[in-house]
C-alpha cells in the first residue's frame, strides 16, 4: 500500500480564474497551459494500520494546517477505494513552492497518482484528471505532458470537467517557458481566495468570461500551428486581463512587486527591438517569460543583470504525471 508519483508543475497560457462550484472544483472557464519539463513534485504515499493519523510532510515540515486540501484529498481516496487506513505522505518539490509557481499542480498531481496507485485503483488518466481537479484546480492539467486543455465542462457532479492533451511534449520542443523568481516568499492572498473575491466584487468578471473563448481558440490554434506569435501575444493580453481583474476585486488584489513591473517593461522594449518574448504572471509576482529556444540565453543573460531576479529556470514542455520506483521514505 506504497507507491510514488513524480508531476511537473504546468503554467497557464490561458488561465483558470473562478469557480462555479468551490467544493468539487469546477472552473467558470476553460484553460491551456504547458507541463513545464524540470519543475517537479515527487510524492510518496503510504496507508498502513501502523498510521494513527495522516501524516504530511511537504519540504520537510509537517502539515499542521490544511491549506492544499491534502487531508480532504486522502480522505476521497480512501472512500473511493473502501478503506479505513491512514497515510504517511511526504512530498519534494524542486523549487519554491507556495509562490504563485502552481506548485499545488505538481503536488496534488503527484498525490493523486501516487495515493490511488497505494490503493490498487488503476484510474486511467481521465479518471486521475477529475480527481486531482478535486484537490487543486490546475492539478488536472499536471496529469498530461506537452500541451494541455483542461475543459470547463456542464455538469453539476463535474464528470465532463477534465484536462486532456493538445499535443504531447515532443510536439514543440522549442517551445520555453523561463520562470523568474523575484520573491520566495509564501504569497499573501492564494488563488482559492483571489478568485472567489473575483467572481464576488469584480465589475468585469462577466467581460472576462465572454472574452476568454476566443483566447482558448486562438492559443489552441497557435499550439496546433506552432505559431509563437499568435500563442504569446494571446497569452500575455489573457494574464494582463486576469491581473485586470484581481486589481478590481475589493479589497484590492495586486500580486505584483516592482520588480514584476521592472521585467514586464523590458520585455516589451526587448520586443521592439526584435527579440520576440512575451510574459505571464499566475497568483504571485514571479514573471514566466515566453520564448523558443534560440533565443532562451540571451534572455537569461538579460534577465540575470535585472537587480530583483533572484532565479531564472527555463522549461520545456514535459512529461505528464508517471509512476517511479524509488521512495521518498
Ligand atoms: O489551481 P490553483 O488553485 O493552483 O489556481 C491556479 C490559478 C492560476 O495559476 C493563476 C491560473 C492557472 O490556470 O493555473
Amino acid at each position: 500500500m506504497k507507491a510514488t508519483a513524480i508531476a511537473n508543475t504546468n503554467i497557464a497560457l490561458v488561465k483558470y480564474w473562478g469557480k462555479r462550484n468551490e467544493k468539487l472544483i469546477l472552473p467558470y472557464n476553460s484553460s491551456i497551459s504547458m507541463t513545464c519539463h524540470g519543475l517537479f513534485t515527487i510524492t510518496t504515499v503510504e496507508f498502513s494500520k501502523k498510521y494513527k493519523r495522516d501524516i504530511v510532510i511537504i519540504e520537510d515540515e509537517e502539515l499542521k494546517k490544511d491549506e492544499k486540501n491534502v487531508l480532504g484529498h486522502l480522505e476521497r481516496i480512501r472512500k473511493m477505494a473502501r478503506i479505513k487506513e491512514k497515510a504517511k505522505v511526504v512530498s519534494k518539490s524542486n523549487f519554491p513552492i507556495a509562490a504563485g509557481l502552481a506548485s499545488s499542480a505538481s503536488g496534488l498531481a503527484s498525490l493523486t497518482l501516487a495515493a490511488t496507485k497505494a490503493v490498487g485503483l488503476n484510474l486511467n488518466k481521465k479518471e486521475l484528471s477529475i480527481l486531482a481537479r478535486q484537490g487543486s484546480g490546475s492539478s488536472c492539467r499536471s496529469i498530461f505532458g506537452g500541451f494541455v486543455e483542461w475543459r470547463k465542462g456542464k455538469k453539476e457532479d463535474g464528470s465532463d470537467s477534465y484536462a486532456r492533451e493538445i499535443v504531447d511534449e515532443d510536439y514543440w520542443p522549442e517551445f520555453r517557458i523561463i520562470v523568474t523568481i523575484l520573491s520566495t516568499e509564501k504569497k499573501k492572498v492564494g488563488s482559492r481566495v483571489g478568485m472567489a473575491q473575483t467572481v464576488k466584487t469584480s465589475p468585469y468578471y462577466r467581460g472576462w468570461l465572454k472574452s476568454v473563448e476566443e483566447d482558448l481558440r486562438i492559443v489552441k490554434k497557435g499550439i496546433l500551428a506552432r505559431d509563437f506569435t499568435a500563442v504569446g501575444f494571446q497569452a500575455e493580453y489573457n494574464c494582463l486581463k486576469m491581473h485586470a481583474l484581481t486589481i478590481s476585486t475589493k479589497p484590492p488584489i495586486l500580486y505584483w512587486l516592482p520588480s514584476t513591473l521592472e521585467i514586464i517593461q523590458e520585455v516589451f522594449s526587448w520586443r521592439k527591438e526584435g527579440l520576440e518574448c512575451y510574459f505571464t504572471i499566475d497568483a504571485g509576482p514571479n514573471v514566466k517569460i515566453l520564448c523558443l529556444e534560440k533565443d532562451e540565453k540571451k534572455i537569461v543573460k538579460r534577465l540575470s543583470k535585472i537587480k530583483g531576479v533572484l532565479k531564472a529556470i527555463v522549461a520545456k514542455p514535459g512529461e505528464g504525471a508517471k509512476i517511479i520506483n524509488e521512495h521518498l521514505f
